[in-house]
């Protein structure tokens, strides 16, 4: 089992996380968002291209009022700098057949490892992600997201995924 960018050889069309807006995502809107460079789309796959889980990363700022004072102090960040680069987890969702394997685990990481490689390349300042529910809010918690400031976002500083990956 691999994870590999969405392609159109991949079935998503049975895909069943029970959570219909990341359904409805996978089977018809994440192949035309690749294609017009909305976002990158990764897939965990069978050795028949089945679709067993997904996540998607997208470029996206996050405004410096929203982060804690704390956290502002230890990233030692400029004080004109308002707009902040960010990379966006939008979606991650792993069918409900497999649920409990770890896989949503494995998506993590690697999410983790390619947005640490873009950051090395580009710059950015952390992950972020809008949870859709307080169970999914309670899985990214569990992985180190932080929530903003007066908002249900979440975010991971990207020095914490540069020690959690070199460590
Ligand atoms: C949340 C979700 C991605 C977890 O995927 P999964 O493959 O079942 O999770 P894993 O098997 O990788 O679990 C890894 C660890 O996270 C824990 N975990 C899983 N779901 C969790 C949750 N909702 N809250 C807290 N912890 C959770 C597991 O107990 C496990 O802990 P352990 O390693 O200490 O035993 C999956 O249930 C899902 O797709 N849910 C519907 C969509 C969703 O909520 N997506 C989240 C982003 S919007």
């Amino acid at each position: 089992m691999e994870i590999v960018p969405l392609e159109k050889q991949h079935d998503q069309e049975r895909f069943n996380s029970n959570t219909p807006l990341l359904d409805e995502y996978i089977k018809k809107q994440a192949s035309q968002d690749v294609k017009r460079d909305l976002s990158a789309c990764y897939v965990l796959q069978d050795n028949e291209g089945i679709v067993l889980a997904y996540y998607t990363l997208s470029s996206n700022s996050i405004q410096r009022e929203g982060l804690p004072v704390e956290l502002l102090k230890k990233l030692r960040l400029p004080p004109n700098y308002q707009n902040l680069p960010a990379i966006m987890l939008g979606r991650l969702a792993v069918d409900l057949k497999h649920k409990g394997k770890g896989y949503g685990k494995f998506l993590l990481q690697d999410a983790f490892e390619k947005c640490l490689l873009a950051a090395d390349a580009i710059g950015s300042l952390a992950i972020i992600v809008d949870p859709i529910d307080d169970s999914a809010a309670a899985f990214y918690k569990k992985y180190g997201f932080i929530h903003l400031e007066s908002s249900s976002r979440m975010f991971i500083p990207m020095k914490t995924i540069r020690e959690l990956i070199n460590s």
